[in-house]
């Protein structure tokens, strides 16, 4: 059989224009891109100098956690500043393994962090549907954990999924996406 040359070069051409869209569909998915991944890099940092992450990091007491942040967890509330713009951030430290006591935990800290999840209330129109946050899931050293398909957890995550932290933290009490300030102690 033979191929015509123009028959080949349509070929290409449409190869090229799937790729195209390939590159720009991943360009263009909420979350995991080279803006959110530079941008949580910068916050990871803001957060170093603010004590809530890092060799320096402040220690509160760790209490009983729930699913599916950690058999045991801390939250703490605080402001960081990225980029000359300041705001709220919720950081949550995530212990484990499943099952791991408060006690253990709080005798070698290091050891038991799982991941840092947070929140960061980013400027007016970041994400006007979710009022603004930024969500990020760190691992202790400060990298971005992924998502099973190989996405870096940051930025607007999992926005328009049935599951995940938007998905999740939409539903929490008070209309504010935060779960702990709804607490009865
Ligand atoms: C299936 C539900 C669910 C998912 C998915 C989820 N969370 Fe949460 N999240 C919770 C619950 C419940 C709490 C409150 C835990 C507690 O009592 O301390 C919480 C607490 C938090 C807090 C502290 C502020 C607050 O709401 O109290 C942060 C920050 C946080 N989550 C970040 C994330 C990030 C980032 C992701 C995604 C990588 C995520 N969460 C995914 C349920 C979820």
């Amino acid at each position: 059989m033979k191929i015509s040359n123009r028959a080949i070069i349509w070929g290409v051409a449409l190869a090229i224009a799937g790729l195209g869209a390939g590159v720009s569909i991943a360009q263009n998915a909420p979350f995991g891109n080279a803006e959110d991944t530079d941008y949580a890099a910068k916050l990871w940092k803001a957060m170093e100098a603010a004590h809530m992450a890092g060799p320096s990091a402040i220690n509160t007491l760790p209490y009983e956690g729930v699913e599916p942040h950690g058999a045991v967890l801390e939250t703490l509330f605080a402001k960081a500043t990225v980029d000359g713009y300041t705001g709220a951030l919720v950081v949550k430290r995530n212990y484990g393994p499943a099952g791991v006591e408060v006690a253990t935990v709080q005798a070698d800290r290091a050891k038991s962090l799982g991941a840092v999840t947070i929140m960061f209330k980013r400027e007016a129109g970041y994400d006007a549907d979710n009022q603004d946050w930024f969500w990020a899931k760190y691992l202790p050293d400060g990298s971005l954990d992924k998502n099973p398909k190989g996405m870096q957890l940051a930025g607007r995550v999992a926005k328009g999924a049935e599951m995940g932290c938007i998905a999740c933290h939409s539903a929490a009490p008070g209309d504010d996406y935060l779960f702990t300030t709804d607490n009865k102690q």
